[in-house]
């Protein structure tokens, strides 16, 4: 029920990589192949408004660039829509973009809150919270999986982290939608600008209330770190509390709907879950790869340099894909194939090196709990209407699956 056209090399010079488009509606495993098998490192021309940008696919190429932070830095923007519009105003104070000993100490400090028994309670109300979530869609016959049950999930679990008031959370999830992955082909960047001013107004108010409340969450936590020395102003603990939710909400969502949509669509895998032939820790990972919701992150180079012998530039945008090195036939046998028991999985979903996802522990976490609760409580799922895709150039996934759970 989901039908995309499929799009092949020969198309490739007429591409837009940075389009939301052809990411949203197009099959491009192809040309990821093709690209990875006969030019690795790809050059995306620019456009009358936008600089052009290299396309890095291969596995190898990929980690290369993820762990060399020195050459290729975060802090000229870490995704195409910032590194195309000129950089990110929040470079060297946000975690993702920020790079070098800043980024070392800073997550350090957030680190500290994303270890797997500092989240002990989250994973507890996670875990509550899919129970609670996928009963109710049970009964009621059928559901969009993606607003009535992933949705629910990620955000509920950062809201707990950042001490996020229950009657705040609907809003607050309605901004981080339009924030990062228009969910329907007209949403516009200044909707997206919008809603990302209006987060940021949202965690300055919080972090303002909350900086001497003596809570025990994350905004309390950046409060009353330093980092090189400095307490954290204002301004960094909203960035960094905004960054939590962009990162890790819509992302895990969609690999939670992805989860759904796999097992709906490869019955013999279904199964293998249901009987325990293939056991949740290693789907998990599977999901991961199969899904990979953020397909690129973005970097610039710092100096001359070169990868897999193609020369760089120093300024040159850097892209790379995890979607294609999650694809790649040198480090996955077999990787158009879904496999819940796939072992070694050396995914790139979470990236890899010192940007490596902070909240991976947390992620795996939710999904595990999304694979348990559905082995657990659905004997069957059915697709009952057409998923709608988002349309972004960094987030891939369906914002809309419509399923009856049985
Ligand atoms: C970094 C993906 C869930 C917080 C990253 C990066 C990727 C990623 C690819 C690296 C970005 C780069 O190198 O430029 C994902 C995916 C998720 C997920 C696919 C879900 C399936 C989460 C969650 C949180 C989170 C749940 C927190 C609540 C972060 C943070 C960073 C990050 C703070 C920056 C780390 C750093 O720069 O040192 N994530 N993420 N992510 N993620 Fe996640």
């Amino acid at each position: 029920m989901t039908t995309r056209r499929t799009i092949g090399p020969e198309e490739l010079d007429t591409l837009d990589l940075a389009d939301p488009r052809l990411h949203a509606e197009d099959e491009l495993s192809a040309v990821w192949r093709h690209l990875r098998e006969h030019e690795p490192v790809h050059w995306n021309p620019g456009t009358e408004t936008a600089p052009g940008f290299w396309v890095v696919t291969r596995h190898t190429d990929v980690t290369s660039v993820y762990r060399d932070n020195t050459t290729f830095t975060s802090e000229g923007g870490n995704v195409l829509e910032t590194l195309l519009a000129g950089g990110d105003s929040a470079a060297g104070r946000m975690l993702a973009i920020t790079d070098g000993d800043r980024h070392r100490e800073l997550r350090r400090v957030l680190m500290s809150a994303f270890t797997p028994r500092a989240l002990q309670p989250v994973v507890a109300s996670v875990r509550r919270t899919v129970d609670r979530l996928l009963r109710e869609a049970i009964d009621k016959g059928n559901c969009d999986f993606a607003a009535d049950v992933a949705a629910g999930i990620p955000l509920g679990a950062i809201c707990d982290l950042l001490g996020v008031p229950e009657s705040d959370r609907a809003h607050v999830l309605s901004l981080t939608s339009s924030a990062l992955g228009s969910h329907d082909a007209d949403g516009t960047a200044a909707d997206a600008w919008i809603a990302k001013s209006e987060i940021l107004l949202y965690f300055a108010n919080l972090a303002r209330d909350r900086r001497d409340s003596g809570h025990a969450d994350v905004i309390a936590l950046l409060a009353g770190s330093k980092v090189n020395g400095f307490p954290l102003d204002d301004d960094e603990i909203m960035l960094n509390c905004y960054s939590l939710i962009l990162g890790g909400d819509e992302t895990a969502r969609l690999s939670m709907v992805g989860a759904a949509l796999a097992l709906v669509e490869h019955p013999d895998q279904w199964q293998a879950l249901k009987q325990g032939d293939a056991g949740v820790d290693t789907a998990v990972e599977e999901i991961l790869r199969w899904t990979t919701p953020a397909l690129h992150s973005g970097r610039t180079a710092t100096t001359d340099t070169e990868i897999a012998g193609r020369p760089i530039r120093a300024g040159d945008i850097v892209t790379v894909w995890n979607a294609s090195a999650n694809h790649d036939e040198q480090v996955f046998y077999d990787p158009g194939r879904l496999r819940l028991d796939r072992t070694p999985n050396k995914h790139c979903t979470f990236a890899y090196g010192p940007h490596f996802c902070l909240g991976a522990y947390l992620a795996r976490t939710e999904i595990g709990a999304v694979l348990e609760g559905l082995r657990d409580l659905v004997q069957d799922m059915e697709q009952t209407g057409p998923s709608k895709p988002v349309y972004s150039n960094f987030l891939s996934g369906l914002g809309s699956l419509p399923l009856v759970l049985k």
